[in-house]
């Protein structure tokens, strides 16, 4: 952590005018300079494009110590909830900070059976969207809906909190497996209350009238890791989004739904998608050849960049990612299979690993590296990867915007800008 000793004044020089700026600290020694009062008293604003050094909020939700690769959600370290949890208690502990006991559970379980239906007008939804729609777009168009069907939950205050968060974590699931349903025609399965969030997820996207599908415990057990992994991850940019969105007064299904799309992007969640698509581009037009990927990928004239690795925060291996790892591993074997991509990726991960570019910059595998070779385990198909890092990360972006509005400093989200454009001129 930086080394201000004890100060709590930052003083800052402009010209012959000295102001004195205050020093906030967080529970785990992070050093924050507050400059609400920056303008007022100088005239001035900061300048930093992609709020690389700025700070929006306090929160005690989410802790990332990037240098070290630390992740926890209200204070469990991310292994032991992957290890020790079900995604619907870790959800429940974002929202409310604490993790439920049994009777919390059982009524936090019924919540989601009970709201695991869609509504049957938002179903024909479904009818005439277009087959080969991304996935993303149809759950962004899902998620705002909600709020036509639901105006009831439209509140920003903290009751009814339990029925936002299941209604949402249910129906959000429902409708993403519709889409898989729809997106291969085949008929829409319907949740079952004898099955547990994850196996019925798998059951929606697999079963149909004509196979005995059961859900596979591996790639169950599985689901329930990665949809933790992904549940929350402080202020990246599609909880930044959400909150934007909430500090305007917009509802909540209008802010997932904006993350929906935020996260949908190639550099943030959609990544997990493009790292598949990049390691069979490398097998097909590239005959393999790693050496010439990691050339490209440091070419500073060329786009290229490998997906799934680098990060904003992370300056060290993403501790969900070594997860994530292990996990593709475990479940290729337990379910037999092999898959030439993993090797690959495994064999790029040792060149970047190796390469001063890579460890002068900090690079290395983010979440996404090996998490969409997960998925494609489970055969779950690539334009769904990206969906299930959404399913997976509403609980955190609910408990980002619920604590956004508690914020007794909350206001509406309005940077401020440098104008370097024409002067004033006259039409000529
Ligand atoms: C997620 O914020 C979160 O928490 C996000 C997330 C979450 O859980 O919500 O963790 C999920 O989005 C993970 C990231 C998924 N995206 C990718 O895997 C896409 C590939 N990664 C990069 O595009 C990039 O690393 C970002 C977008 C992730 C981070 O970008 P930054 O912080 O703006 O860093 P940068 O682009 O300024 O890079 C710094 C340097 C540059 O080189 P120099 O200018 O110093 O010479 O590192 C280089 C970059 O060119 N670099 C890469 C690279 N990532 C950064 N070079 C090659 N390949 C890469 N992947």
């Amino acid at each position: 952590m930086p080394d201000v000793n004890n100060e709590d004044v930052a003083e800052l020089k402009i010209g012959e005018k000295t102001v004195k700026l205050p020093i906030i600290r967080g529970s785990e020694a992070e050093v924050g300079i507050d400059i609400r009062t920056l303008r007022k008293e100088t005239g001035c604003i900061t300048y930093d494009p992609g709020f690389v050094n700025t700070g929006c909020c306090k929160s005690d939700i989410t802790f990332i110590d990037g240098e070290e690769g630390i992740l926890r959600y209200r204070g469990y370290d991310i292994n032991d909830l992957a290890d020790k949890c079900q995604f619907i208690d870790v959800a429940y502990l974002l929202v409310h900070g604490k993790l439920p006991n049994k009777k919390k559970h059982q009524a936090f379980s019924s919540h989601l059976n009970n709201h695991s239906m869609i509504h049957e007008d938002m179903r024909h939804f479904f009818d005439n969207y277009p087959d080969h729609a991304h996935p993303m777009a149809t759950l962004s168009a899902m998620a705002v809906s909600l709020s036509s069907f639901y105006p009831e939950l439209e509140s920003s205050r903290k009751e009814n909190v339990d029925f936002k968060v299941t209604r949402l974590l249910s129906k959000m699931r429902t409708a993403a497996a519709f889409s898989y349903n729809k997106s291969i025609g085949h008929p829409i399965v319907q949740p079952r209350h004898d099955l547990t969030y994850c196996e019925n997820f798998l059951n929606m996207m697999f079963w149909t009238p004509v196979n005995d599908y059961k859900p596979d415990p591996v790639c169950a057990k599985a689901l329930n890791k990665l949809l933790i992994l992904h549940a929350d991850h402080e202020q990246n940019c599609s909880a930044s989004v959400v909150k934007m969105v909430g500090s305007s007064g917009a509802n909540l299904y209008a802010s997932i739904s904006a993350g929906i799309c935020a996260l949908w992007g190639p550099l943030h969640g959609g990544a997990n998608q493009h790292v598949i698509e990049m390691l069979e581009r490398i097998i097909k037009k590239d005959k393999g050849d790693v050496k010439k990927v990691i050339e490209r990928a440091k070419d500073k004239n060329n786009s290229f960049r490998l997906m799934g690795v680098g990060h904003r925060v992370y300056k060290s291996y993403d501790p969900r990612a070594k997860v994530a790892k292990q996990m593709c591993k475990d479940v290729l074997d337990q379910m037999g299979l092999k898959d030439p991509l993993v090797d690959l990726a495994q064999e790029l991960e040792e060149a970047v690993m190796a390469d001063d570019y890579f460890q002068s910059r900090s690079l290395y595998p983010n979440i996404d590296f090996y998490t969409g070779l997960t998925y494609r385990a489970m055969g779950i198909p690539t334009d769904m990867f990206t969906v299930m890092f959404a399913i997976g990360r509403i609980p955190g972006w609910i408990a980002q915007w619920l604590e956004m509005h508690e914020d007794p400093h909350g206001r509406i989200g309005r940077p401020r800008q440098i104008y370097t454009g024409p002067t004033q001129r006259e039409i000529g």
